[in-house]
Order: structure tokens, then sequence, then C-alpha cells
């Protein structure tokens, strides 16, 4: 018994030795963590796990490509990329290569079901069409034209000069009608690939509307607590506010709202809706900046981390700063024009044929409540410790916003 106990205690403490021996920790520090023989990372994963944002991020710091490997238990790897080249690689150049894959689905598989956000390959593809139709800019904006027309119908003096207008097909009651057949094209081009969908077995479902409700209502609720602690830029979103017409904004208002544009992409760099976003690669794959993917690796693309790159975003990286959306400084009475950023540098809409299709819906919506909220109101924090980011999966603030609203005084 005693010679057995000896045995195994050799054997343990020989076992230990050759783990901590083999460790990687001395050879590439910047591109991964501590690893060892079988356990891989899994030790300082355990460590971090409360602190992932922040300890992905400070390793990505470290790395001279912005891109960290994590091996854990048993050989599975999670590589981790902040590089907008390996991102374009992953979302756009490779696509194929990298789908949401199985160990994603089956996760998400109760909550989500088969439907968009839950799928790949052609059961995806089918309810990606669908809802591209149910998306379109176009569609909005035909039926924003035929709503403001119809509205001022009842601004005419008399109801007969619409009337007649619409008879003889003329003036704006021509441009209703224009309106009105790129609504019905639109809708039943929706119903159809709807058909279509359900056919084969697509669940475009509550859930999903519920998932891209909250990513809008978390940019806006950073971007809210940001305005508190930056008085000078509400001021310039009020004064693009306050240029508009007093019906409240309308679809060209909204489109030329860019300095509020440029204030909620600057929120979403410092707090992204969606903080991090997984793959698995399909088959062996070699990054542009040279790190190997083995097939079933877990590849991760991480906005939250890439919003904090001072190789991406320059050592100002730390301030909420709407200008740096703009090649020049803008001024009043000038309309600013933002400058065009790759998609692979700011993935806070992931990008490629996956990309968000709610995007330009969702920047609409965010300038139309923001703009709306902040003419009329003063918003006033009653806490003053800065809120805490939870990246779930879509990214909240603990306990959200508590706020004073005090009506403006104009
Ligand atoms: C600030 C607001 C938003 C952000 C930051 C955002 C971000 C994202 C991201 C990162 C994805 C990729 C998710 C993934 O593949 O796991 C995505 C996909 C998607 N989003 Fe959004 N989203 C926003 C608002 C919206 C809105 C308002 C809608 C609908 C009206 C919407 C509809 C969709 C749909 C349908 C997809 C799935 C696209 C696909 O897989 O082909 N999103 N969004």
């Amino acid at each position: 018994m005693e010679i057995l106990t000896a045995f195994l205690s050799i054997l343990l403490t020989l076992g230990f030795i050759l783990i901590f021996s083999c460790s990687t920790k001395a050879l590439k520090p910047q591109t991964k963590p501590p690893s060892y023989p079988l356990i891989g990372s899994i030790l300082s994963f355990n460590k971090n796990r409360h602190r992932l944002l922040q300890w992905y991020t400070d390793l990505l710091r470290l790395s001279p490509s912005q891109t960290v490997t994590i091996d854990l238990l048993l050989n599975r790897r999670t590589i981790i990329t902040a590089n907008p080249e390996n991102i374009e690689h992953i979302l756009k150049t490779n696509f194929c290569n990298f789908p949401k894959g199985k160990p994603f689905t089956d996760l998400l598989g109760d909550l989500l079901g088969g439907g968009i956000f839950n799928s790949d390959g052609e059961l995806w593809s089918s309810q990606r069409k669908l809802a591209s139709h149910e998306f379109t800019m176009h569609l909005v904006e035909a039926f924003d034209v035929a709503a403001a027309i119809s509205a001022r119908r009842a601004t005419e003096p008399v109801n007969a000069v619409w009337k007649l207008k619409r008879f003889f097909n003329v003036g704006g009651e021509r441009r209703l009608k224009e309106a009105i057949r790129t609504v019905h094209v639109s809708v039943s081009k929706i119903i159809r690939a709807k058909k279509k969908c359900l056919d084969i077995g697509g669940d475009v479902s509550d859930k999903q509307d519920l998932l891209s409700r909250d990513t809008t209502s978390a940019a806006m609720t950073w971007l809210f607590w940001l305005l508190s602690e930056n008085d000078d830029v509400e001021k310039k979103i009020l004064e693009e506010v306050r240029d508009k017409g007093s019906l409240g904004l309308g679809f060209e208002d909204l489109r030329e709202m860019s300095y509020t544009k440029a204030s909620l992409c600057e929120a979403m760099r410092l707090y992204p809706p969606v903080a991090w976003d997984s793959k698995h690669a399909a088959n062996d794959d070699v990054l542009p900046d040279g790190t190997h993917v083995k097939k079933g690796d877990k590849v991760t693309y991480f906005p939250y981390g890439m919003g904090r790159m001072e190789k991406v975003w320059g050592q100002d990286w730390d301030k909420f700063k709407p200008n740096r959306w703009f090649d020049e400084e803008p001024n009043y009475g000038i309309k600013p024009v933002l400058k065009s950023v790759s998609s692979f540098k700011f993935p806070v809409f992931q990008a490629g044929p996956r990309v968000c299709i709610g995007k330009e819906m969702a920047f609409m919506q965010m300038k139309y409540v923001v703009g709306s909220v902040l003419s009329r109101f003063e918003i006033i924090p009653v806490c003053k410790n800065p809120p805490v980011f939870v990246p779930l999966l879509t990214a909240h603030m603990a306990g959200g916003l508590k706020v004073k609203i005090k009506k403006r005084k104009h």
C-alpha cells in the first residue's frame, strides 16, 4: 500500500513538472496567456472569467497583431481578434469558412430556434432574403412620403383641391400614388418571401424583434449617459435638431442629422451593443496576420476591445469625441459630412454578407428618439458613479440608467 502511495505521489509530481515545464508562458506572452499541455490556459481563463472584457482587451493590446489564441481544455481553442484585416477575412473574404457553427446555434437554439440570428447555410440565406425585403429603406422612405402627403391633404383650404389633383394625377397626388405603389410592391415581396421561408422551416419570431430593440436601447442609454458628461456634444446635437421643422423630425431631417449619428457611433465604439460575436471554423485556415486556425476553432471578433485599441483609434481612444467621425471639424451653419469608416474597423453591426440588416433603420430610429427627447427634455443621471458595462447576449448598463427628467426651457 505504501509503495503504491509513493508511486502515485511520484507520478503526480512528475506530471506537474511536465505540465509546468512545457508552459508556453515564456515563449509568446504577447499572443497567448500562460498555457500548459492538456489544460491549456484554463487557469488564467478561470481567474479572469469575471472580467473577460478587460482581460481580452489587455491581451489584445499586448499582441503585435491584436490577435490572441486561448487554448482551452482538451485542445479546444478560441481565437480572439481586434485586427481589421483578420475581421475582413472572417466576415467577408472567407465568409463560407466561418459560419456561426453548431456549438453556437445549439447554445441559443431553445431561445431563438432556427431564426435568422441562429442559423447558417440555406436556412439563413432564405431568411436573409426575406428580411432584406422587410428592412429596405426604400419601403420606409415611400411610406414616409405617402404619410406626409396624406397628412397635407388636411391642410388644403378646400377638400376639392386635392381631389381634383388626384383626379388629374398631378403634383403631390401623383407622388402619393407612386409612393403607395412602392409600398404595395414591397409588401407583396415580403409576403411571398415569408411564405417561402415558412415552407422551409424558418422561424422569424418576436424574440428576434426583442433582440434588435435591446441593441438600440442599449446604444441610446450609453449615449444619454455620455452626453450628461459632455455638455459640448449635447449642445451640438441640440443645435442640429433645432434647425429642423416644428412638425417633428421627418425622413429628410433624420437623414441630415450627421452630428447625432456621429455621437451614436462614438457611443457604440466605446460601448457596443454586441460586445463580441463568434464563428466556428469549418476548415483549417490562416488569417491575414499569420494566425493558424484549425477546423472547429472558435473565432471571435471583438468590437468592445476594438474600440479601445490605440492602434486602431489613436492615443485618444478613451475620449468621447464625435468629431473623429468627420474629416473636418464640423462648424455651425455648415452641414458636416461623415467620413467613411471601414466596417471592419468598426464591426459594431458586424460586416460583410451578414451585416446587421436593420443598421440604417436602427440609426433612423435612434436619431429620431435622441433628437425628439433631447429637444424637449434634459436628462440628468441620478448617480454620478460611472455605470458598468455588462456583456450579455446584447450588452447592458448594469441596473439601467436612473435619471431625472426636466422639461427643457427654450
Ligand atoms: C444599435 C442597434 C443595432 C446593433 C448594434 C446591431 C448589431 C447587430 C449585429 C452585431 C448583428 C450580427 C449578430 C450575429 O450574427 O450574431 C446583427 C444582426 C442582425 N440585426 Fe442588428 N443591430 C442593431 C439594430 C437592429 C435593428 C433595429 C434591427 C431590425 C429592425 C436589426 C436586425 C438584425 C437582423 C435581422 C440581423 C441578422 C442578420 C443576419 O444574420 O443575416 N438590428 N445586428
